[in-house]
This record gives structure tokens, C-alpha cells and sequence, in this order.
């Protein structure tokens, strides 16, 4: 079954300067879905996801919006392309200095044709949404780390995107708000019919929420799995089982990490949403 599909990689290879992350990275991400971007820590995951709203240009092979190469569209066009995408990086902070509600308002001044209350509008809406109606003056350091992480969802989504990029969302949670985080981006990604893209390597939030995954092996240097996760927690390879079988799941026995041909690199278990 085709899938429509709203970002394309295409043989995207990630590197630091002279040090190359991640070769050949082949995958789509669906409208609607959620694809979780995992591996273990320093694999490159992150920088996956700023090569994957173009702040970082690729060292080899392309990033598609839309049908569109980020790096060869032209000025207007990558606004565009750039408005379609709400981001929260692994880093991003709200901005100290503006109070919640300015925070959310910001960008539309900047990037949307509303007027003043329409923006105003917008942003108790979204607020409210995510549980933060009453914070609308307050300064962001006067929320607790649950509620900034929602007031950072509730920024990206200011823009109406088509496709959410979330770095970690639940990292510092404790498993009760984290747990509450993962079902308001679930309910808001279905609300909006955004796809969102999201790296985490929280077990719990990848079976709650992911559609299908992505592992970036370390050793491979290369994406080994793209699938649902039940799927590939039982038929997926070695590490990737191993990854997935901890905390307590269905114990899986993990083989030993076999010499990893080139042709053989990338195991796919595609599985079509009902
Ligand atoms: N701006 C940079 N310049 C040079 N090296 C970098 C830069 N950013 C990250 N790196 C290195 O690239 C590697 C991958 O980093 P990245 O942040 O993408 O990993 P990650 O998978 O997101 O890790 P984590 O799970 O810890 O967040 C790391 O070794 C990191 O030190
Ligand atoms: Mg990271």
C-alpha cells in the first residue's frame, strides 16, 4: 500500500566535520505518523533530526519536504517549507525572557499574517490545550519541568505544522508526567493530523506512541531497523531486540553482533497501519 509521505531521506550521510555519524540513511516519514528516532546515547540521533529541519546541511545525500531538497530550495520556498514544520530541540529552552504566552506569540509575529488578538487567540488556545491556561504571564522559570516541556510542544505547534520534530520530550520527566506527556502529544498529533518525529530512547514512549521506528546503530554507523516496535522487538536484529527487551519486557536473547555486510545493513519490517 503507498503511504503519502511528508519528509524524504535519501542516501543522508551525517557527519561532524571530518567525522562521519551515520552513512546512507534511507527513509520516509509518513503524514500522520509517529516515527521514533532511537539508538543509544551518541549515535546521532540529534544531529539526525537538525539535518532533518535543515539546520544542518547533510555531508552527503538529501533531505525532501514536501518533494523539495532543503538544501537546494531557493529563499521563499525554504520559508515555506520551513512553516510547515514545528521544532523543539533537545536543547531548546523557552526564551527567558519573554513570559509564557510571548513565547508562543513570538513566532507567529514573526512568521504568520495574524493580527495582534489573533495571535493572543492562538496562544490561549494552544495553552489551554496543554493544560497551561493559567500560565499565560507567567515567566517560564516559574514552571515546573513538566510544564515547560508542555509549553515547548504547545510553542512548536503555534504554526499549525505538518510535521512535528520533538528532541527527547520526556527527558527529565518523572514516568507519571512523562507518561502524561507521551498521551497529550498522541492526542494532539491526532487532533492536528501532524506526523511527528520524535527521538527518545524511552522505552515506554516508544511502544505508547511510535508507529514505527528507526534504530541508528553506533557500530554500524547506519540505520539497521526501521518497523514497529512490537514487531521488531521479537523479528528485529540482535541489537535492536537487545535494545528494546530491556526493562522488564518479554526477555529477548540478543545474538551476537554478526560482521555487518554492506549490501545487508538495513532490516525492514514495514508494517501498514490499519
Ligand atoms: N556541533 C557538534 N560538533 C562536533 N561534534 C558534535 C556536535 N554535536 C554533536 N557532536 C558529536 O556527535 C555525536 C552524536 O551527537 P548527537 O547529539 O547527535 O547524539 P545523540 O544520539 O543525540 O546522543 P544523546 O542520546 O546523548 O542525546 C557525539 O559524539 C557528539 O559528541
Ligand atoms: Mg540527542
Amino acid at each position: 500500500m503507498a503511504h503519502a509521505v511528508s519528509v524524504q531521506a535519501r542516501g543522508l550521510t551525517l557527519a561532524h566535520g571530518e567525522r562521519v555519524l551515520q552513512r546512507n540513511l534511507d527513509f520516509d516519514v509518513r503524514q500522520g505518523e509517529v516515527l521514533a528516532i532511537t539508538g543509544t546515547s551518541g549515535c546521532g540521533k540529534s544531529t539526525l533530526l537538525r539535518h532533518l529541519v535543515g539546520l544542518q546541511a547533510p555531508a552527503a545525500g538529501q533531505v525532501l519536504h514536501d518533494g523539495v531538497d532543503l538544501q537546494a530550495a531557493d529563499g521563499p520556498t525554504l520559508s515555506r517549507l520551513r512553516r510547515r514544520m514545528g521544532v523543539s530541540l533537545q536543547s531548546g529552552a523557552l526564551w527567558s525572557s519573554l513570559s509564557v504566552g510571548e513565547n508562543l506569540m513570538l513566532p507567529l509575529e514573526l512568521l504568520s499574517d495574524l493580527d495582534a488578538a489573533q495571535r493572543q487567540a492562538r496562544a490561549r488556545s494552544l495553552l489551554e490545550r496543554v493544560g497551561l491556561a493559567d500560565s499565560f504571564d507567567r515567566e517560564p522559570a516559574a514552571l515546573s519541568g513538566g510544564m515547560r516541556k508542555r509549553a515547548a510542544i504547545a510553542r512548536s505547534l503555534v504554526l499549525q505544522p505538518a510535521v512535528l520534530f520533538l528532541d527527547e520530550p520526556s527527558a527529565g520527566l518523572d514516568p507519571v508526567a512523562s507518561a502524561q506527556l507521551d498521551a497529550l502529544i498522541d492526542s494532539l498529533r491526532r487532533e492536528l493530523d501532524t506526523a511527528v518525529v520524535m527521538v527518545t530512547h524511552e522505552l515506554a514512549s516508544l511502544f505508547a506512541l511510535a508507529d514505527r521506528m528507526l534504530f541508528l546503530d553506533v557500530q554500524a554507523g547506519t540505520m539497521t531497523a526501521l518497523g514497529a516496535p512490537a514487531v521488531l522487538m521479537h523479528e528485529g536484529p540482535g541489537p535492536v531486540r537487545e535494545f528494546l527487551g530491556r526493562q522488564g519486557r518479554t526477555p529477548v536473547r540478543s545474538s551476537p553482533a554478526s560482521p555487518l555486510q554492506p549490501d545487508s545493513l538495513t532490516w525492514r519490517a514495514e508494517v501498514v497501519r490499519p
